[in-house]
């Protein structure tokens, strides 16, 4: 069902993709239905669309789906950034890093002149916090880091991949937090900031134009 939901939201921001644009190409599950649908379009329709990746995953998945790829070296804004959340507030404030590519998916949407999350419409939320938050921390000294994250009451636990502490596409560690409800998300994400060794916070706090939440039955808009 979820999948599904995934799907419809994914298809439906490929379906937006205008010609002779860049594109900025988040990560996760259902941004990979976007590349599907983006690479069926670029093929079918002969497009000329370039993407911008967020991820080590991404290059690798919009490669094998003939999605031409861009750096930053090449091209200096987006006209579109399409991304997934974990958390999506009514005033599109985002939780983002569930897949640990959050420092990119940033630097990636911030370059973007319109930014659209696709996500199934369960990651829409009345407030956010239950997620736990994924904060992006320089790997030297990460336990002095956990601990001033643990001074501010939010209960640190360092992510573990395949074999010990899950390591990013930038070399860092994240670390999860439990937040409770967030009531100022631009106030939580500004005070993390400040603590030496925190890279980047998983909290979007008004990067986002437009969510497309997959439903059921097809899609429905959160603007
Ligand atoms: C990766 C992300 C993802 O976009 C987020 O975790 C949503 O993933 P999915 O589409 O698999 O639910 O922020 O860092």
């Amino acid at each position: 069902m979820s999948d599904q939901q995934k799907k419809n939201a994914g298809e439906a921001a490929a379906a937006q993709i205008q010609n002779h644009t860049t594109i900025g190409l988040g990560s996760g599950s259902t941004v990979t239905y976007f590349l599907d649908a983006l690479g069926r379009r670029i093929l079918e329709e002969r497009l000329d669309i370039r993407g911008v990746s967020s991820s080590e995953k991404t290059t690798r998945l919009a490669a094998e789906r003939g999605i031409p790829l861009v750096t930053f070296s090449e091209t200096a804004s987006l006209d579109t950034a399409v991304d997934g959340a974990d958390e999506i507030s009514p005033s599109l404030a985002l939780i983002k890093g569930g897949g640990a590519s959050l420092l990119r998916e940033k630097i990636v949407i911030e370059a973007a002149r319109r930014v659209l999350i696709i996500a199934d419409e369960a990651k829409a939320v009345s407030v956010l916090g239950s997620f736990p938050l994924p904060v992006e921390v320089v790997m030297f000294g990460w336990q002095q880091t956990k601990a001033k994250l643990e001074a501010e009451g939010l209960e640190p636990v360092l992510r573990q991949g395949e074999n010990g502490p899950l390591v990013t596409d930038n070399d860092n560690y994240i670390l999860d937090c439990r937040t409770g409800d967030v009531s100022d998300p631009a106030a939580l994400h500004r005070r993390l900031k400040q603590l030496t060794g925190v890279v980047e916070t998983g909290i979007f706090p008004d990067q986002a134009d437009e969510a497309i939440l997959g439903t059921p039955e097809g899609t429905s808009i959160l603007q």
